[in-house]
């Protein structure tokens, strides 16, 4: 492993973070308002989501290649052009959106929840992934997230209660609803959706 603060960590981040820069302004070419959804596991929800609004750009991201793969080949089968699998990490994807380009909708679904304390800065829905989803969601969008793991769930509502930029509440349903792989294992799960104030 390459230490985070070395040179070299600093390089790979920069060329990698081209690299997906230079893909999303291909993809996002004329479209302002997309779809995202983050941690898209072997891309169920968004492929049958896509399928279901052929006329929306969806893309969803993973930092594991192998379940990109998987979902890039379900979407090569049902032949949805507006929808799209790429291998990031959700860090370097808010970081590399182009400037006009902005979320509809983001999900985050069954993220892991990294129970123990110490690993909660590993947790995709965190302070500062809220802050900078918030930049860039378009006028009426909204961001929801579902998770079987009720103690993550208390403290992300927690961390949105009276959040200058999202107005958020409890549900029990996504606009789209297609269970997940990860879904279907579990036995209850909680639902939020936050809106941009
Ligand atoms: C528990 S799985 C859930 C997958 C799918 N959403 C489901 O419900 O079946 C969490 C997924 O998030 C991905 N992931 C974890 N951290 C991520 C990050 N920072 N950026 C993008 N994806 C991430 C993992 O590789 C994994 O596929």
């Amino acid at each position: 492993m390459i230490p985070a603060r070395s040179a070299e960590y600093r390089a790979r981040v920069a060329s990698r973070r081209e690299a997906l820069g230079l893909e999303l302004r291909s993809l996002l070419v004329g479209d302002t308002g997309f779809v995202w959804e983050v941690g898209a596991g072997h891309g169920h929800f968004l492929t049958a989501y896509a399928a279901a609004q052929k006329e929306v750009t969806c893309i969803g991201i993973d930092i594991v290649a192998d379940r990109v793969a998987r979902a890039q080949r379900k979407r090569n089968r049902a032949r949805l052009e507006r929808l799209h699998f790429l291998l990031a990490e959700a860090d370097d994807f808010l970081a590399c959106l182009p400037e006009t380009a902005r979320f509809s909708e983001v999900y985050v679904l069954f993220p892991d929840p990294w129970p123990k304390r110490r690993h909660h800065k590993n947790r995709v829905m965190k302070p500062s992934f809220l802050e900078a989803v918030a930049a860039r969601v378009g006028k009426g969008g909204a961001l929801y997230f579902r998770t079987d793991h009720e103690p993550y769930f208390r403290e992300v509502a927690a961390s949105l209660k009276g959040h200058a930029s999202w107005r958020a509440e409890q549900t029990d349903a996504l606009p789209f609803e297609e269970p997940t792989v990860f879904e279907k294992r579990a036995e209850r799960h909680f639902t939020l959706v936050a809106r941009r104030r």
